[in-house]
């Protein structure tokens, strides 16, 4: 298999380099195990592709199917081959703990201010069933010009970790606990927009505590989240705003418990969530949630960390060397029905 993708490798490097210059041809048969990208075969592999981001997914929210940007099948056996997908995501408003099926949820819109993923992901299709070999994602949010563009008075995503987010969090889960009898203690901030001059929008995911909100005011310290089957989480979207009075609004969902679902978040013991900075980000970067269960070393939550969440190095290779032969996006003459069609729209 490695020769036979150097070998793919050496077959692209060589059309590239014979077509240098000059409009590129539009061949009569496309290179070696290129497909349509909105073909039947690339829509499964897509949403099994999909299905595994969100399910290793442990930050932020789950993320939808926009556009397949590339489809490569190469046979690898008698009834095996590999599927190679490169897919633009889109940020839903379904925070990652939600169980709610990914059909059922919305995508951000543009006016929410956007966040977009780009996945590179290499499957296996094996007397037809099909799984993730790997996968390597990173996400980002739409520009503020962008937004501004369309939308001036739209709130614009904040770094999590600003001071006023944080309190802003703090007053809201007061706030929901004064009518609640559950002590529920943050897992994280999921988002933050802030629309000037001061009103502040969060988003964030809370867990059960074995307290109540009366026990809780007395020793908050000792309350712990429950774990296990009794695992209970619930998601919290609400707002300051200063003009003209000080108005505050928070709406928290809680979710029955799900003790049979395997997701990496549900299945760590709950303690381990609560410690998760994100230091000078305005949104979790698929990135990171990924990198986490595949043992990647680094803790960090930069987003100039090179590691991504991958299990080959060969992705990468091939990416880079493809590149050239893909600006931005457009139309590839030589991968004709790619990219293929936009679900929601484009950033
Ligand atoms: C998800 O959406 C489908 C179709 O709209 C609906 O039938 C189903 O009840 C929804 N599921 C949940 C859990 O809301
Ligand atoms: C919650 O659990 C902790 C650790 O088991 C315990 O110390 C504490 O007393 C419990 N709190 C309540 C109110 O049961
Ligand atoms: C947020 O994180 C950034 C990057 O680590 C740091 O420079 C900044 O001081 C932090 N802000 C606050 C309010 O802690
Ligand atoms: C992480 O690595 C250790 C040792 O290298 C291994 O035992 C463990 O199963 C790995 N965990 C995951 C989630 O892959």
């Amino acid at each position: 298999m490695k020769a036979f993708v150097a070998l793919i490798l050496l077959v692209q490097i060589a059309v590239y380099q014979t077509k240098p210059h000059g409009p590129k041809p539009i061949g009569p048969s496309p290179p070696l195990g290129m497909r349509d990208c909105d073909s039947p075969e690339g829509e499964e592999a897509a949403a099994v592709a999909v299905d595994y981001i969100n399910a290793h997914h442990a930050h932020g929210y789950k993320y939808a199917l926009n556009r397949i940007e590339k489809l490569r099948v190469l046979p690898t056996g008698p009834s095996s081959e590999r599927v190679i997908l490169e897919l633009d995501l889109l940020e839903t408003k379904c925070h990652v703990l939600n169980p709610l099926p990914l059909e059922n949820c919305t995508v951000r819109e543009l006016t929410g201010h956007a966040v977009e993923g780009d996945c590179d992901v290499k499957l296996l299709r094996k007397d037809g069933k099909l799984s993730v070999l790997a996968a390597s994602c990173h996400s980002s949010p739409d520009s503020a010009e962008d937004i501004i563009k369309i939308c001036p008075d739209c709130p614009l995503l904040i770094p999590l970790n600003d001071t006023r987010v944080v309190k802003t969090v703090e007053l809201l889960l007061d706030q929901y606990h004064s009518t609640n009898d559950v002590y529920f203690t943050l897992i994280e901030i999921a988002r933050a927009q802030m629309q000037a001059p001061n009103a502040i929008f969060v988003e964030f995911a809370i867990s059960a505590t074995n307290c109540s909100s009366k026990d809780a005011s007395e020793h908050a310290e000792a309350c712990q989240a429950l774990s296990g089957d009794q695992a209970t989480f619930g998601f919290c979207v609400g707002s300051v705003m200063h003009v003209p009075n000080e108005n505050i609004q928070v709406e928290c969902e809680v979710y029955a418990p799900q003790p049979d679902v395997v997701h990496p978040v549900l299945a760590k013991d709950t303690v381990g969530l609560l410690s998760v900075p994100v230091h000078g980000f305005s949104h979790h970067n698929l990135r990171h949630s990924h990198s986490s269960h595949f043992n990647d070393s680094s803790e960090s939550n930069s987003a100039e960390v090179s590691v991504a969440y991958t299990l080959s190095p060969k992705l990468v290779v091939k990416r880079t060397v493809s590149e050239p032969e893909h600006p931005g996006g457009v139309l590839d003459p030589l991968h004709p029905g790619c990219p293929g069609r936009v679900r929601h729209f484009r950033i």
